[in-house]
């Protein structure tokens, strides 16, 4: 099989990885990608899988992944270029083609995409659809409000005293999400989001939701149009600093699985949540096929969604495909094609870290193009794998492109062990500047 994979991430790092090591992939494509990805060799089992690593080369052919610098967001040349080069799945990393409709417009033209469709990508692309979604079909949220005005939208501000989130309604680089503390804090965020427009026309509407207390974790789905399979748990760390303090980022590292769900109360969530969304699914004739991605606060009264994304999640796909002991293009084949219920998913009993290396400044303004030194040293020691995000090759060189640099993950048989070898690989890098957290995971400890 030829793919196409569209992203330039830690996460389309990750799948790069995971996808190159199928015995069913002869050629792969990723457009941009980045510095790491077109390190990656198709028909080659990684030391990190548990798969029969010669038996696998010797099965197929062998050779580097391309990148082709087109823009992820770029769908004419997109949809050219995997008609040119006969791709036979295009898989999408982000969130932004997927909204602009990347996948009915592959399937208009007769080619075969992993994804959800334009209107099934609405549950990451419009909170105020998320929300009256959820509530239409009885999936367990804050107590939350959607307008249009912003005058109604203060007045329910005040009902929950100020102690609120203010959300802008469309896609906002994940900052148009505004907490609350107060009802003169919560009044600004109303005027920023709706009457300055400090996120464009993403602000036209907003959801604002009850603040809820309690702990943060990341659920992932795989559907099919009528079956979600559930991953394991995992948790993000969205503060730049330690002690989840500073300004929300982009993920500053991850770790799967978390000790705050046991397996029993996850299956009990996902009934909660995946049944109900299904179910509503079907009724409005939305045919979800590709990741769900809930963000879930586990409450004194249960998990409740906060919001859905319609992607992996990153860096939370780093650490969920060190686990996955399945073939990935097996997995999405079955997606595409609704044959999910008759795959069983298999996870390594093994936990995953993952600790984000981010450019200093980040999330605010940062430098980039400096050199990057010791991933070999990184990449050599055992049960660990550096995943490229911000990342470029000048005059032979890699070095810094971006806000999140690299995803420095490790597996070990608990989160102790995997935590302290993620950490031992952060050590061997250096670049000027590199910035990351040290208690990635040290809250499960
Ligand atoms: P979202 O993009 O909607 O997930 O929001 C970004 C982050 O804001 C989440 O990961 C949470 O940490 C926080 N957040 C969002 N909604 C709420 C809420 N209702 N109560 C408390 N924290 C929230
Ligand atoms: N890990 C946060 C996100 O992918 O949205």
């Amino acid at each position: 099989m030829k793919l196409l994979i569209i992203g330039s991430g830690g996460r389309e790092h990750a799948l790069v990885w995971k996808l190159a090591q199928s015995p069913h992939v002869t050629q792969m494509w990723c457009a941009p990608g980045n510095a790491g990805i077109v390190l990656e060799t198709v028909g080659q089992a990684s030391c990190l899988s548990s798969g029969a690593v010669e038996n696998r080369q010797d099965a197929c052919p062998t050779g580097r992944v391309e990148c082709v610098n087109i823009s992820a967001e770029d769908l004419p040349r997109l949809l050219a270029f995997a008609q040119e080069k006969k791709a036979d799945l295009t898989v999408v990393g982000p969130d932004n083609p997927l909204a602009l409709g990347i996948v009915d417009l592959f399937q208009k033209n007769g080619l075969r995409i992993w994804g959800p469709n334009q209107k099934a990508a609405q549950f990451e692309s419009s909170k105020v659809f998320s929300q009256n979604f959820m509530e239409r079909h009885g999936i367990p949220t804050a107590a939350a409000g959607t307008f249009s005005d912003a005058a109604a939208a203060k007045r329910f501000c005040a009902s929950l005293n100020g102690l609120c989130v203010v959300k802008a309604d469309g896609l906002a680089l994940g900052k148009g999400v505004l907490m609350c503390a107060s009802q003169s804090e919560a009044e600004r965020a109303v005027d920023e989001i709706m009457v300055s427009k400090a996120f464009g026309a993403a602000g036209a509407r907003v959801v604002v939701q009850e603040h809820l207390e309690g702990v943060e974790v990341s659920l992932h789905a795989l559907c099919d149009g009528t079956t979600a399979k559930l991953f394991p748990t995992s948790q993000d760390h969205k503060r730049a600093l330690d002690g989840d303090a500073g300004l929300n980022t982009g993920g500053m590292g991850t770790y799967s699985p978390t000790p705050f769900l046991t397996d029993a109360q996850l299956a009990d969530a996902g009934r909660a949540i995946l049944d109900p969304f299904m179910r509503g699914c079907a009724n409005e004739h939305i045919d979800y096929r590709g990741i769900l991605y809930p963000g879930v606060m586990l409450t004194k009264s249960g998990p409740k969604v906060l919001e859905f994304n319609a992607r992996f999640g990153d860096p939370e796909t780093q650490v969920y495909l060190t686990r996955l002991e399945n073939d990935l293009v097996e997995l999405l084949d079955a997606s595409v094609n609704g044959t999910l219920s008759r795959v069983e998913m298999k996870w390594s009993p093994l936990a995953s870290v993952c600790v984000v290396m981010a450019s200093g400044g980040y999330p605010g303004n940062y430098p980039k193009g400096k050199p990057i030194s010791g991933l070999d040293a990184a990449n050599v020691l055992p049960h660990t794998k550096v995943f490229h995000a911000g990342t470029a090759l000048k005059d032979g060189q890699i070095v810094t492109n971006g806000g999140r640099v690299l995803g420095v993950t490790a597996l070990g048989k608990d989160l102790k062990v995997a935590q302290a070898a993620a950490y031992a690989a952060v050590e061997k890098i250096h670049f000027d500047g590199a910035h990351f957290r040290r208690d990635i995971a040290a809250k499960a400890l």
